[in-house]
């Protein structure tokens, strides 16, 4: 019911020349695959240049942030409303590195969320726990926490309009993956929490992967039943890997 999804978040990375390189290395390849969908999610003044290259290539591109606010006065913001003017699928939305480095609470997320579920962007909502919350056994309760934020703001309804990205931040640019043990079990943990609520929105809604994955783990992380496709960060800036990443999240034949 649910098909596979792949999308890069390249961060605060690559340059006019670097992002053409690598676009244009992955579009043939990355074109053709059916039965799975792909999309980068880029800095915001790429969002013009990869608008341009990628239209019509079957890859769908995004931002990796947004105001929580629309249109007016603030300074250095970007908002949804913009971010659909270029095109935009999808955007990140609370990444760890927006939590921890830039302050984001649950409530700033929540308003983002639904900033760009506003303008008919597709919301990649990130959850996730961070090594010390593991090891006092709270993952559940924080992933809970950070995905309640969220339902209470927009209604559990606004999930069917939604990605959610499962990222424990020990796993993020560590080269240290969950397994697909672990994985699974949060990931079937969010959707039991969804399905609290709304069991057709939870059986439907895609849950991404997130942390250090690669061409070499994607197939087996894939491969576990709750798990809906990945959000790569350090593999997306390499074509041969995101595309090899890619393939993994094809349906077998
Ligand atoms: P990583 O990053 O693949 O480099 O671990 C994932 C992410 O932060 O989205």
């Amino acid at each position: 019911m649910r098909g596979k999804l792949v999308t890069g978040n390249w961060k605060m990375n690559g340059n006019l020349a670097s992002n053409q390189a690598l676009l244009q290395a992955m579009i043939p390849a990355i074109s053709p695959i059916s039965g799975a969908k792909s999309a980068v999610c880029v800095p915001f003044p790429y969002l013009a240049q990869v608008e341009q290259l990628l239209r019509g290539s079957g890859i769908a591109w995004g931002a990796q942030d947004l105001c929580q606010f629309d249109n007016g006065p603030y300074t250095g913001a970007v908002s949804a409303t913009m971010l659909a003017d270029f095109g935009c699928r999808y955007v990140i939305v609370g990444h760890s590195e927006r939590r921890s480095v830039f302050g984001e609470s649950d409530g700033v997320v929540a308003l983002k969320f639904s900033q760009a579920l506003r303008v008919g962007l597709i919301p990649i909502l990130c959850v996730g726990e961070t090594l010390d919350e593991r090891e006092a056994g709270v993952t559940e309760a924080v992933i809970a926490r950070q995905l309640d934020a969220v339902i209470g703001q927009s209604g559990v309804a606004a999930l069917a309009d939604a990605v959610i990205a499962y990222e424990p931040v020990w796993a993020i640019g560590t080269g240290k993956t969950a397994t697909p043990g672990e994985a699974q079990a949060v990931h079937a943990f969010i959707r039991r929490r969804v399905a609290a609520g709304d069991e057709a929105i939870a059986a439907g809604l895609q849950i991404l992967y997130g942390g250090s994955v690669r061409a070499g783990n994607a197939a087996q992380l894939f491969g576990a039943p709750d798990i809906d496709g990945g959000l790569i960060g350090g593999a997306s800036l390499n074509a041969d890997e995101f595309i090899a990443i890619c393939r993994c999240a094809q349906p077998a034949a």
